[in-house]
């Protein structure tokens, strides 16, 4: 299969095409290259002394080994495939199965290769309860596969104490053990401890690895190989992005470019971050973006310890859907945004349209054609219509969506990201900020524990309360 390599376009944030005001001059092009190029060793060396050990997913053979060996105990008696778990835990396994396999999987027998695939990132009591009405009879038919590096994460445990009891009341024991496979830490926390005492099948969430960063381990290959996404194309891509995004010329490296330019426009002004994929099957990529971005780069301290509050928003839209939703602001509102399209050259399929009804002869210009065209054209359209209005646009180009190319993109991202990180000088691989909810949400709960200030959970609550109980003077 020929190599097709994702590209980074980048023009159309330059001066010579919105203007110096907005866009980047050649001059300032040179400082950022200046600026970036000596983080292209470091990370380089930082990765070699192991202290970012996502960037060697995609060389773990014995990852992909164990995961294709359990795909191929489970698969023959798996017609549903439910994953549990949130965050970093989900994303990606949503994103993979949007992007490389066709919209009606699920529904259609004839695209199905694999088992149906549902992701339960939520608690929402709705959803899950009208998921399981439906599921009823075809438990012994469903594997779970329950996601949490900790196990102490209260969406994921909380869904998992649902499908544990449903399995223990209609399957017993044995049912349990063999419809549940657990991917979490190799050695501690709770989900751990459940698998053990269960016995269950179990798959590693890799050491040192921030949730965001794992779709190209156990978390994100298991559901993919279960639904026939070649994963050992989709790690080649991956190591393919590892050699350009290595490279130490700042001018050939796609990763060190696409962050050198988002530090740029956010220095600049423009704070917002807007993916905006003219693909359905790229949708939540830039789900999954938004996650990456967000919290690896929002930061209030960087890493001298200086308050400094960064971090860039990123937002996601789907073209052509959300030119009537979204274009009016970002052609009129405040010039305050990075725009990233995802285009795609090659569709996996295509449609022509019909003629014109006789009575409609002004639809004459869309008949017999494509609608691949007619996207892409729009797309094209709304980067002209951005650029006249000197907004920065930049394009990742997908000669087509396949596994290999979904690898280089995930690849991409994740190194910019890190790369980012570095220019920002903050640390990219934690979230502190998202602890304090999560704290919040023990204590609401009733977990006993200590809290902050010494507090017990009912002082903790207690104070939770004060600040968020509806006070009905307000209320209108
Ligand atoms: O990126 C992250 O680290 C988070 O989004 C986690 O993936 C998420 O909070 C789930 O954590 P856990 O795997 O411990 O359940």
């Amino acid at each position: 299969m020929p190599k097709r390599e994702i590209k980074l376009y980048y023009n159309n944030v330059m001066a010579d095409v919105i203007g110096s005001e907005h866009g980047i001059t050649p001059e300032q092009l040179k400082d950022l290259a200046e600026k970036t190029s000596p983080l292209i060793p470091l990370l380089n060396i930082e990765r070699q002394g192991g202290a970012t050990p996502y960037r060697d997913l995609p060389y773990k053979s014995d990852i992909s080994q164990q995961v294709k060996k359990l795909v191929k105990e489970l698969a023959p008696r798996c017609e549903n495939l439910v994953v549990l778990g949130i965050g970093g835990s989900a994303l990606g396994n949503i994103a993979l199965q949007t992007a490389l396999n066709p919209y009606m999987y699920n529904l259609d027998e004839k695209q199905r290769t694999g088992p149906r695939l549902f992701v339960f990132d939520n608690v929402d009591p709705a959803q899950l309860v009208s998921f399981l009405d439906w599921l009823q009879d075809k438990l012994d038919k469903t594997i779970f596969n329950v996601i949490s590096k900790s196990g102490r994460t209260s969406e994921t445990a909380a869904q998992f104490m649902i499908i544990r009891q449903l399995l223990l009341d209609k399957l017993g024991p044995d049912g349990l053990k063999d419809q549940v496979v657990a991917t979490t830490d190799s050695s501690q926390g709770t989900l751990r401890k459940i698998a053990d005492d269960a016995d269950l099948r179990c798959l590693e969430v890799p050491d040192g690895v921030g949730g965001r960063f794992t779709v190209l381990s156990a978390v994100g290959l298991f559901s993919a190989a279960m639904c026939r996404i070649d994963i050992d194309l989709l790690l080649e891509g991956a190591r393919d992005m590892d050699t350009r995004v290595k490279c130490e010329d700042f001018y050939k490296n796609p990763a060190a470019i696409n962050a050198a330019i988002n530090y740029h426009f956010y220095n600049h002004g423009k704070k917002i971050s807007v993916m905006m994929p003219y693909s359905y099957a790229l949708k939540d990529l830039s789900d999954w973006y938004r996650q990456l971005w967000a919290e690896s780069l929002g930061k209030v301290k960087d890493l001298a310890g200086n308050d400094v509050h960064i971090g860039p928003t990123p937002v996601k839209a789907l073209g052509a859907t959300d030119q009537h939703s979204q274009v009016q602001l970002y052609r009129e509102g405040p010039n305050d945004k990075l725009f990233t399209f995802l285009q795609v050259n090659n569709f996996e399929k295509d449609i022509k349209t019909g003629p014109a009804p006789d009575c409609a002869e002004e639809l004459g210009f869309l008949a017999g054609k494509n609608l691949s065209v007619l996207l892409n054209n729009e797309k094209k359209a709304t980067e002209y219509a951005l650029l006249t209005d000197k907004r920065p646009c930049l394009t990742v180009i997908f000669d087509k969506v396949n596994a290999y190319t979904i690898g280089q993109f995930i690849y991409l991202f994740e190194v910019t990201t890190s790369f980012v990180g570095a220019l920002f000088n903050i640390n990219p691989y934690d979230q502190p900020a998202v602890e304090l909810g999560k704290e919040a949400t023990f204590a609401l709960m009733d977990k006993p524990g200590d809290y902050e200030a010494g507090y017990t959970y009912q002082e903790f609550a207690k104070k939770i309360h004060s600040l968020t109980e509806i006070d009905e003077m307000f209320l209108i």
